[in-house]
């Protein structure tokens, strides 16, 4: 794929103006990947021995259940500590050390950490960064957006939960960015419930976005989750026609993220990095949900 000559991140970094007040983010140096103790229960894909993903939506008993809301629970509670530690000067690697360690002393596995390859244990995805950045040695800046994702494997299931955070001063369209990504996905969880049509979720994300003058990146969905990272169903966030309805005991994610500008994403050699292809601003937000009898209930 070719990138776009401004993007390229060979040449030097430089403020973009097209889409609000910012600085245009390039991958940089990291350090290695972080160690996680034997004492902590590992994933399939570190384990070796290969899960079998479920072909469709797995509807969840009791007890599955109770191990989703264990690991969602952790997940959410790290997330919710990045609040106070995220801010100008502090790199993105210190984010990821945080999280590891944060999860080890949960007794949890840092989900992201060598799956399928990703060398580090959260994903932080800076301004015009839309998803998977890999954390490295850039300090946050004043006016920066990041978003923090963070899945935990805890007792055999995983948690999966995001939030894009404000650095010091950010723009208005900064922060109109990520209010109505907060929004897009609160919207679709209320209208989350039993005989839905999983395909509601992105219709309605769509036009909330639309109606705030922006743009849902198609190219990234919400997933079912359990003792697998990814499963079925897809959960697309804009118009779609994914087949199938909604019932009590299913869990995936909703991950919305939405731009300023194109639709469309480019991925960088680390194979990871996701940038928006005009250079503007991504910002994205993502629970784990539980379809209830009477609706939705969040687990993150
Ligand atoms: N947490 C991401 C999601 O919401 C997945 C990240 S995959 C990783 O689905 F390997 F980059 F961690
Ligand atoms: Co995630
Ligand atoms: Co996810």
């Amino acid at each position: 794929m070719r990138i776009p000559r401004a993007l390229n991140p060979r040449l030097k970094k430089r403020i973009w103006r097209k889409f609000g007040i910012y600085e245009i983010v390039v991958p940089e140096e990291t350090t290695p990947s972080r160690t996680v103790p034997d004492s902590i229960e590992f994933p399939d894909y570190i384990s070796g021995k290969l899960l079998i993903i479920p072909k469709s939506p797995e509807v969840k008993d009791a007890e599955q259940l109770e191990g989703m809301r264990q690991s969602c629970k952790i997940a959410s509670s790290i997330l919710h500590k990045m609040q106070t530690f995220i801010k100008p000067c502090i790199t993105t690697d210190k984010i990821d050390e945080l999280v590891h360690r944060l999860s080890i002393e949960a007794g949890a596995y840092p989900s992201p950490l060598h799956y399928k390859g990703f060398p580090k244990s959260v994903c932080t995805s800076v301004n015009n960064v839309a998803v998977h950045g890999i954390p490295d040695l850039r300090a946050l800046q004043d006016g920066d957006i990041v978003n923090v994702d963070i899945t935990v494997y805890y007792k055999g299931y995983h948690g999966d939960c995001s939030k894009t955070f404000p650095v010091g001063n950010v723009d208005d369209r900064g922060l109109q960015l990520i209010g109505v990504t907060e929004e897009c996905l609160q919207h679709a969880i209320k209208h989350c419930g039993p005989d839905v049509p999983f395909r509601e979720i992105g219709a309605r994300i769509y036009r909330r976005a639309k109606r705030n003058g922006l743009t849902v990146l198609p190219a990234f969905v919400g997933h079912g989750i359990g003792k697998y990272f990814h499963g079925p169903p897809e959960i697309y966030h804009s118009k779609n026609r994914y087949p199938g309805l909604m019932k009590p005991g299913m869990t995936f994610t909703i991950e919305p993220a939405l731009s300023h500008g194109s639709e469309n994403t480019v991925i960088l050699e680390d194979g990871w990095t996701v940038i928006t292809e005009d250079g503007s601003r991504a910002a994205q937000a993502e629970h784990t949900i539980l379809i209830t009898e009477h609706g939705a209930e969040i687990l993150t």
